[in-house]
C-alpha cells in the first residue's frame, strides 16, 4: 500500500470509530486500540504533510485562529418556522391547510420532533467530504464557522461515515441542524468558569452559540457540543425520499446524528399527544428544548404548500411554554432544611413563568449569590423546569441603578437563634442545634414525603401544626398517633384524620431503602440508602457496621461512611429507630424480598442488549421482586433473560435446557403473569426489536389535562 492509501484508510477507519464512540454510543473497539490508529495516522501525516485532508480527524483543532469569520451564502434561504402555543393553535393550523391541499380531505400523517434550544448550522458536503459550516446569520448570509464545526466529534467529516456503507457518495450535499450543549456538560462548564473567575454562561444555548462563535477553535474543541441534523436543504445527484421520516433515516444512515426522540405520528390527535408526553419528557433529556417541530411527513405536498409571508406552511413550531422570566430580587430571606442547612431564598416580585405564578425561588447557597453577584433589588433571570424548584439563574447587572445592596449570609438560625457554623471543606451553612424544631418539621417533612414514605396527605402543613402541638417529637412518633389526639386538632374532622391514618398505615409496607432515606441521613439519599442495604442486608446491620466497613463499600466514600456511621451512633437516633422497628416498619431486605417478590426463589441470568433496561436495571428489577440475578448459567438457572448479540450464555442456557425469555416476559413475570419461554435466540431478537418499534409507533396520545390553570408557587 502506498503512504497516501494507508493514510485514506487509517483517516476512514478513525472517523468511523469516532462515530462509533460518539454518535451510536457504541464503540466496537477499546479506546488502546483506538488510540493506536490515532497514532498511526498521526505519524503517517507528520511525515506526509502534503497528504493531510480536511476530513482528518487529526485536524481538529489544528488551524490557527481567524481574524474574523467569513460570509457565507446559503445556498437556499434557511427559513424558521410560524410558532403555535396550544393544541388549539395546533388544529387551527391543520385547518388553515385544507383549502391549499389538492384534496381537501386528506389524511395527514406528521413527523414530530424536538424543537431543539440551540444554534442552527448549515452544513456543505462536496463529494461527501464536509468543506464549510455556517451559522443561520439573516437566513441569507450566515458566518463561517467551519472549523469550529470540524471539532464536533460527532459532526462526520466524511459521508457515509461507515467506509463499508452502500450509500452512494452524494455529490453535493448540505445539511441543516442544531448544535446544543448537553445539560451535564453545561452544568461543569460554567462552574469551571466560575472557579477561573470567568462569566458563567446564562443557559445552554448561549453557551453553544458561545462556543462556536469563537475565532480560536482549540477554545471550541475544549467544549463538548453535540448536534442533531433533521433536513437536507440542497442536493445534487442524489434521489431524496419523499417522506420526512425517511429523510432523518436517510441522514441517520449517512453517519448524521439524529435525535432519538424523534416521532413518526399518524394524525393530528396522535401530535397532540405527543405533544403533552413532551411535558415530562423535556425534564427528563440531557439537551433543552424549547418546543417541538410538526412536519408534514409528506414532503413534496409540504413544500407545495408555499409560505405565510416568510413561514413555510408545511410545518409548524409548538412551543412549550416559556421556563424563564426576568423579576425583582426583593429580598432574601432563610430557610432552614432537614440536615440544618441554612439555604437562602429568593423573595420575587411575584412574575408567571409557565402558566405559575413564581413568588420565591432558590438561590443555592451563600457562595453561589456571591460567584455570581447576585444582590438584593437586582433584576434576576428566574427559571423554572418541570418538578424543579425555581431558581436564580443570575442578575441581569447592566441595568443595575446602583442601590442594589450585597446579600450577608446569617450569623444565626432564623428559627432557633442558634449559631449559623461553616463546616470546613464545605459550601453549606449549618443551624448545628439536633433540636432545632424547624429542622424537625422538615425531617417529618421529608419522611412522609412522596418518593420517601409517601404517606398521603402529610405534607409541610401537617407535620409544622402536630410539631408545634406537641404531637410528634421526633420521626418515630408519626406512627404512635392516636386518633382522638388529632381529633381535637382544626381543621382535623373524623374523614381527615381517617384519611392520615390509613396512609401511616400503609406507608409500612413501603421497602428499607425507603425508610433508610426517609431518616434523613447527610448525602443518604436512594441510591445510596439502596446500595448500603443490598450489601449490608438490613437497616441494623448498616447501625452496626464501622466506618472503615461502610467505606470498603463499592461507591461509598469516606464523607458518606462518616456521616451514617455518625448518625447510626447518635443516641437520640437509636431511639427514633427502636420506635420504627416496634412499630413494624421494613428494616431487612432480604424477608422483604422472600416475603413479596413474584420471582421470590428464581435464579435469573441476564445477557445481551435489552431493548429498554441497562442490565444494572433489569439485575435490580430482578431482585427487587424477590430473585436471584447471578453472572453465569448453570443447571440452577431458571431463566435466561436475552437481549440483542447474546453470546456464549445463550448457547449454554439452550443446552441446558434453561428457559429462555426476553425482556417483555421479565417484565411479564414480574408483573406476576405466566410466561411461555422464547425458545429460540432469533425469535428473542425479534422480540426484542420489536419491542422497541412498537414502543415508539404504538405511543397512543394520552389525554392529560392541560396543566395551563395559573397556580401559586410557593417555597415555604
Ligand atoms: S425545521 C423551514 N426542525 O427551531 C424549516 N427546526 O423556527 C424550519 N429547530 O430556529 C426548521 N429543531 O433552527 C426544524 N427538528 C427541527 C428543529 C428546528 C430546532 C429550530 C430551527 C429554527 C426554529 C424553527
Amino acid at each position: 500500500m502506498t503512504p497516501e492509501q494507508r493514510i485514506v484508510k487509517l483517516r476512514d477507519e478513525v472517523n468511523f470509530h469516532l462515530y462509533r464512540y460518539h454518535v451510536l454510543d457504541s464503540p466496537v473497539i477499546s479506546d488502546k486500540e483506538y488510540d493506536k490508529l490515532y497514532h498511526q495516522l498521526r505519524e503517517l501525516e507528520v511525515e506526509h504533510p502534503e497528504l493531510v485532508s480536511a476530513d482528518s480527524p487529526t485536524q481538529r483543532a489544528g488551524a490557527e485562529p481567524l481574524e474574523g469569520f467569513e460570509k457565507v451564502k446559503h445556498p437556499v434561504p434557511i427559513l424558521s418556522l410560524a410558532n403555535a402555543f396550544s393544541a388549539d393553535d395546533l388544529r387551527a393550523w391543520r385547518t388553515r391547510i385544507g383549502p391549499h391541499l389538492p384534496n381537501a380531505t386528506l389524511d395527514l400523517d406528521y413527523m414530530v420532533e424536538p424543537k431543539l434550544d440551540g444554534l442552527t448550522v448549515v452544513l456543505t458536503y462536496r463529494d461527501g467530504v464536509f468543506v464549510e459550516g455556517a451559522t443561520r446569520g439573516n437566513g441569507e448570509v450566515g458566518e463561517g464557522i467551519t472549523q469550529n464545526l470540524r471539532t464536533l466529534y460527532s459532526l462526520p467529516k466524511r459521508i457515509p461515515v461507515d467506509p463499508n456503507s452502500k450509500i452512494k457518495t452524494p455529490p453535493y450535499l448540505v445539511v441543516r441542524g442544531e448544535a446544543f450543549f448537553p445539560l451535564d456538560k453545561f452544568e461543569e462548564l460554567n462552574k469551571s468558569r466560575i472557579d477561573a473567575g470567568e462569566q458563567a454562561y446564562m443557559n445552554p444555548r448561549n453557551a453553544a452559540a458561545g462556543s462556536l462563535r469563537q475565532l480560536d477553535s482549540s477554545i471550541t474543541a475544549k467544549r463538548p457540543l453535540a448536534i442533531y441534523c433533521y433536513d437536507i436543504v440542497a442536493s445534487k445527484g442524489v434521489d431524496l425520499p419523499a417522506e420526512q421520516k425517511d429523510r432523518l433515516a436517510h441522514l441517520e444512515s449517512l453517519g448524521f446524528p439524529v435525535s432519538p426522540d424523534n416521532l413518526y405520528c399518524k394524525n393530528i390527535d396522535e401530535v397532540v399527544g405527543a405533544y403533552e408526553d413532551w411535558d415530562d419528557k423535556r425534564n427528563q433529556i440531557n439537551y433543552e428544548v424549547d418546543g417541538i417541530v410538526v412536519k408534514i411527513n409528506d414532503r413534496p405536498l409540504a413544500d407545495s404548500l408555499g409560505f405565510v409571508g416568510k413561514d413555510p406552511r408545511g410545518a409548524t413550531a409548538m412551543k412549550f411554554p416559556a421556563q424563564e422570566e426576568i423579576t425583582t430580587l426583593l429580598a432574601v430571606e432563610v430557610s432552614v432544611g432537614r440536615t440544618g442547612v441554612l439555604a437562602p431564598v429568593a423573595v420575587l416580585e411575584p412574575v408567571e413563568i409557565g402558566g405559575v405564578i413564581v413568588r420565591n425561588a432558590t438561590l443555592h447557597n451563600y457562595q453561589e449569590i456571591a460567584r455570581k453577584d447576585i444582590r438584593i433589588g437586582d433584576r434576576v433571570a428566574v427559571k423554572r423546569a418541570g418538578e424543579v424548584i425555581p431558581y436564580v439563574v443570575g442578575p441581569i447587572t447592566d441595568v443595575r441603578k446602583g442601590k442594589e445592596k450585597v446579600v450577608e449570609p446569617p450569623k444565626q438560625c432564623p428559627a432557633c437563634r442558634g449559631p449559623a457554623t461553616q463546616i470546613e471543606g464545605e459550601v453549606a451553612i449549618y443551624c448545628d442545634n439536633p433540636s432545632c424544631p424547624e429542622q424537625l418539621v422538615r425531617r417529618i417533612e421529608y419522611f412522609a414525603s412522596r418518593g420517601v414514605m409517601d404517606i398521603e396527605s402529610f405534607g409541610s402543613h401537617t407535620s409544622s401544626l402536630l410539631t408545634e402541638k406537641g404531637l410528634l417529637a421526633d420521626l418515630g412518633d408519626i406512627y404512635l398517633l392516636q386518633e382522638k389526639d388529632l381529633l381535637l386538632l382544626e381543621g382535623f374532622e373524623k374523614k381527615k384524620v381517617d384519611n392520615l391514618l390509613a396512609g401511616i398505615e400503609s406507608s409500612l409496607k413501603q421497602p428499607a431503602d425507603l425508610v433508610l432515606t426517609g431518616l434523613g441521613i447527610r448525602f443518604v439519599g436512594n441510591a445510596v440508602a439502596k446500595l448500603l442495604l443490598k450489601t449490608f442486608g438490613s437497616i441494623d446491620a448498616i447501625a452496626a457496621a464501622k466506618e472503615s466497613e461502610l467505606e470498603a463499600v463499592d461507591g461509598i466514600g469516606p464523607q458518606i461512611a462518616k456521616a451514617v456511621n455518625k448518625w447510626f451512633k447518635n443516641g437520640s437516633n437509636t431511639k427514633v429507630l427502636d420506635k420504627l422497628r416496634k412499630s413494624g416498619l421494613q428494616f431487612d431486605l432480604a424477608k422483604q424480598k422472600g416475603a413479596t417478590g413474584a420471582l421470590a426463589g428464581k435464579t435469573l441470568v441476564v445477557t445481551g442488549t435489552l431493548p429498554t433496561l441497562s442490565r444494572a436495571d433489569a439485575e435490580a428489577l430482578i431482585e427487587l421482586h424477590g430473585g436471584k440475578a447471578t453472572g453465569s448459567v448453570s443447571k440452577k438457572t431458571d431463566y435466561l433473560v436475552v437481549g440483542e448479540s447474546a453470546g456464549s450464555k445463550l448457547a449454554k442456557a439452550k443446552s441446558l435446557g434453561v428457559a429462555i425469555v426476553d425482556e417483555a416476559a421479565l417484565l411479564a413475570l414480574v408483573g406476576g403473569a405466566a410466561v411461555k419461554p422464547v425458545a429460540m435466540a432469533k425469535a428473542a431478537k425479534a422480540t426484542a426489536k420489536a419491542t422497541t418499534d412498537k414502543s415508539k409507533a404504538d405511543k397512543k396520545p394520552t389525554k392529560k389535562k392541560s396543566k395551563k390553570k395559573v397556580k401559586q408557587f410557593d417555597l415555604f
